[in-house]
């Protein structure tokens, strides 16, 4: 640990109280030129930074866009530190009510009609049924983690290796989203999506109905597009009717193959209908929207790392595979590196990378060098790369070092955030950490198992990075000798 500070003491007893630099700026204006500051002129990153170095403060006041005409307050405090970002996990001193995406929410026709789970507050009782619901759901399926994610893991590498020798080079997005969806359907309906009217549609439908719902958080980055032309997807909602027959398709084929979960959340006392817009949220936005962006990540550091890494991982690998005799959850368990290259992954490139929270009360908030009050009813905004990259936490945030968790840096997953909580908690009704936590990490394990059981080593090209994912390019495999 770089610092003594990094862990975090609760007490504020030594840290003074100093007003939250920072300003809105005018009414309508601030928000705008804030707007074109964070998407066309800095970037997110430097938009950040450059505050940083402004104010002298990890906490500062901000407009987070979209801003006007989509959200008529966008008004925040940013918490940027590993310390400061804690706070957006107090449930008690924070709301999540219609937050998930930011100062504004999408209209709830792209949900049919429902506030679903992830747009709930602790607070609120259908927050705990449903969380529930999701929570033995996934427990009760976890024998079938393996063998799923193993038979569709084979099936995205035979797809590569076949465009590899097609084409010089495969598309790892394309065929990874192909996996994801694959997975995630069989784990909640039983079947595979090619076993329904959807068919491979699946994936393609989903990008487009959440493009549509995130289109105000991100940019395009089209090179000849001029911004204020581009802006134009930060002003207006993009509405829900475009994918609305889309939508129709997915709905049906959950609904018509999820039978017996259905039947288990009418048991609970949920209406069937509610539930189903429910587990097609979980499958297409929680599930599939954070491993579109997640694994094209993990391929892309891991890829990357170099030949002595991919060395590194084979030979841990193989040899556990070879003691154990099979991949279980105990073998994976005694792979140190390859679970410490997953947490790497997961703190220098946390998929989702913004979090929002309402201050229920008056709350005093501390970053490493002050104390700052925020008022009732104010938003708390946390971007968590910078807090995943906090110096006084990582030695040499901004590399990728993926032994960084083995032994006594296995303390240091105390401040990994990707699943909306520390690595080191547990997701329950009374908290808003991804339910599927374990499943995610265990998911990335697998993903680096069968990689290097199979190969020696890989090369990538890696693209530019979008609110959707990294492109990913696989130029060459070198098979296991
Ligand atoms: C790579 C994949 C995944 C990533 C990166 C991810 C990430 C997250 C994050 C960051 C949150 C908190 C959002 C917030 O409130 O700010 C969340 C919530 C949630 N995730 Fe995941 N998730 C993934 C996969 C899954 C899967 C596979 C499932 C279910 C099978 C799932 C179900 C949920 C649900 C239901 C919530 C809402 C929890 C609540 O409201 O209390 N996620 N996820």
């Amino acid at each position: 640990m770089a610092s003594s500070s990094s862990d975090h003491p609760a007490s504020s007893s030594q840290l003074s109280l100093r007003e939250i630099p920072g300003s809105y700026g005018l009414p309508f204006f601030g928000p705008i030129k804030d707007r074109y500051h964070y998407f066309y002129n800095q970037g997110q990153d430097e938009f950040f930074k450059s505050r940083i170095k402004k104010y002298n403060s990890t906490v500062f006041r901000t407009n987070m866009p979209p801003g006007p005409f989509i959200s008529s307050n966008s008004k925040v405090v940013a918490v940027l530190d590993s310390k400061s970002f804690t706070i957006l996990f107090n449930n008690d001193k924070v709301e999540k009510k219609n937050i998930l995406d930011g100062t504004y929410m999408p209209s709830t026709s792209f949900f049919g009609g429902y506030r679903v789970c992830a747009f709930l507050d602790t607070t609120e009782s259908n927050h705990h049924a449903l969380k529930s619901f999701f929570l033995s759901f996934l427990a009760s399926s976890h024998k079938k983690f393996i063998p799923y994610l193993r038979t569709s893991l084979s099936e995205l590498f035979e797809n590569l290796e076949n465009e590899i020798t097609d084409k010089k080079s495969a598309d790892f997005n394309k065929h990874s989203d192909n996996l994801a969806f694959d997975f995630v359907f069989k784990l909640v309906t039983g079947v595979l999506p090619s076993e329904t009217k959807l068919n491979s549609k699946g994936p393609g439908i989903i990008t487009t109905w959440l493009a549509l719902q995130l289109a105000p958080l991100g940019t395009a980055g089209l090179k000849y597009v001029p911004g204020f032309l581009e802006d134009i997807i930060h002003t207006v909602r993009l509405p829900f009717f475009l994918i609305k027959s889309g939508y129709k398709k997915l709905y049906n084929a959950v609904f018509d193959s999820a039978s017996l979960l259905l039947d288990e959340a009418e048991k609970l006392g949920m209406k069937r209908e509610e539930a189903c817009h429910n587990l097609v949220f979980l499958t297409g936005f929680n599930a599939f929207g954070g491993m579109k962006v997640l694994f094209p990540t993990l391929i892309k550091w891991i890829g990357s790392g170099g030949e002595s890494l991919h060395r590194r991982l084979a030979e841990e690998i193989r040899a556990v595979v070879k003691e154990e005799g099979d991949i279980t959850f105990s073998a994976l368990e005694k792979m140190p590196l390859t679970k410490s290259a997953v947490y790497e992954t997961l703190r220098i490139d946390p998929p989702v990378q913004f979090q929002y929270a309402k201050a229920r009360e008056e709350i005093v908030v501390e970053s490493h060098d002050a104390a700052f009050q925020i008022k009732k009813g104010e938003i708390i905004f946390g971007y968590q790369p910078l807090a995943t990259k906090d110096p006084k936490v990582f030695e040499n945030p901004d590399d990728f070092i993926a032994d960084r968790f083995v032994g006594e840096g296995e303390k240091l997953i105390n401040y990994v955030y990707w699943s909306n909580a520390r690595e080191t908690e547990q997701p329950s009704a009374e908290n808003k950490q991804c339910p599927a936590k374990d499943l995610v990490v265990l998911c990335c394990r697998l993903m680096l198992v069968e990689l290097f059981l199979r190969y020696d080593t890989l090369t990538v090209d890696i693209g530019k990075f979008s609110a959707l994912g990294t492109p990913v390019t696989i130029t060459s495999f070198t098979k296991a000798t």
